[in-house]
């Protein structure tokens, strides 16, 4: 009777995982005038799928507002960024977005040009694309904002086709070099401009 209970308490608890963690409408994202939709079918994308943590933080609330990631070149928030794409996407695109089972991230050639936005990147990654690149809505909302700066980080491409890069950012940016690939530390706290 006692493992009877144990069980059938195992097993709803069990069951509640998957609903907990991947139910529509848990979560509401941060208020947006942005309509993101899915990168191959162009349907709207469901954003309160995904974990509730990292929903409000300010570099999400500011992408929500603007399509524009502010961590892009934020030196403090790139060893958080770089170690987020090695877990999740370097697997499939290699160490430095060199290519691997999925495309090179890091040249400029785009399969899907809208990638070279911020918001089309953001739309690829929650949402997914086709073969194995499924959607990423697991992750919460501010990893993938880290990740996309560490992808556009990791651009080896001329400059001027770095559409989401700022024509200030674009002055300052190098190359990243592939050859001799770090680890970077955390060098002080994480946090956008501004915030
Ligand atoms: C299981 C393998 C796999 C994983 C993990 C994966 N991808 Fe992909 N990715 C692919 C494949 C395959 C494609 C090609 C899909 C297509 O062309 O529709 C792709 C396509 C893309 C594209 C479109 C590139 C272009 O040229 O337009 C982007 C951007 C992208 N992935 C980013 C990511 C990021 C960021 C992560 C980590 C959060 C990630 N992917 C994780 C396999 C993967």
């Amino acid at each position: 009777m006692k493992s009877y209970i144990k069980g059938a308490v195992l097993a709803v608890v069990v069951g509640m995982v998957p609903a907990l963690a991947l139910k529509a409408g848990d979560n509401p994202p941060p208020q947006t005038d942005l309509d993101f939709r899915n990168t191959v079918t162009g349907d709207p994308l469901d954003l309160t799928v995904g974990p509730k943590e990292g929903r409000d933080t300010p570099a999400v609330k500011e992408f929500f507002k603007t399509g524009v990631d502010p961590y892009i070149e934020v030196k403090n928030c790139l060893p958080k960024a770089q170690t987020l794409f090695l877990e999740a996407c370097s697997g499939c695109h290699g160490e430095v977005g060199e290519g691997k089972i999925g495309p090179g991230l890091n040249d400029n050639y785009w399969t899907y040009p809208k990638n070279k936005t911020d918001k089309g990147i953001f739309e690829t990654i929650y949402g997914g694309a086709r073969s194995q690149m499924g959607p990423h809505s697991d992750l919460p909302l501010d990893e993938i904002m880290l990740i996309i700066s560490w992808v556009r980080h990791l651009y080896t491409g001329p400059v001027e086709d770095a559409d989401w890069l700022t024509d200030e950012q674009k002055k300052t940016f190098k190359d990243y070099d592939a050859e001799h690939p770090v680890t970077l530390k955390e060098s002080g706290e994480c946090k956008i401009p501004g915030q």
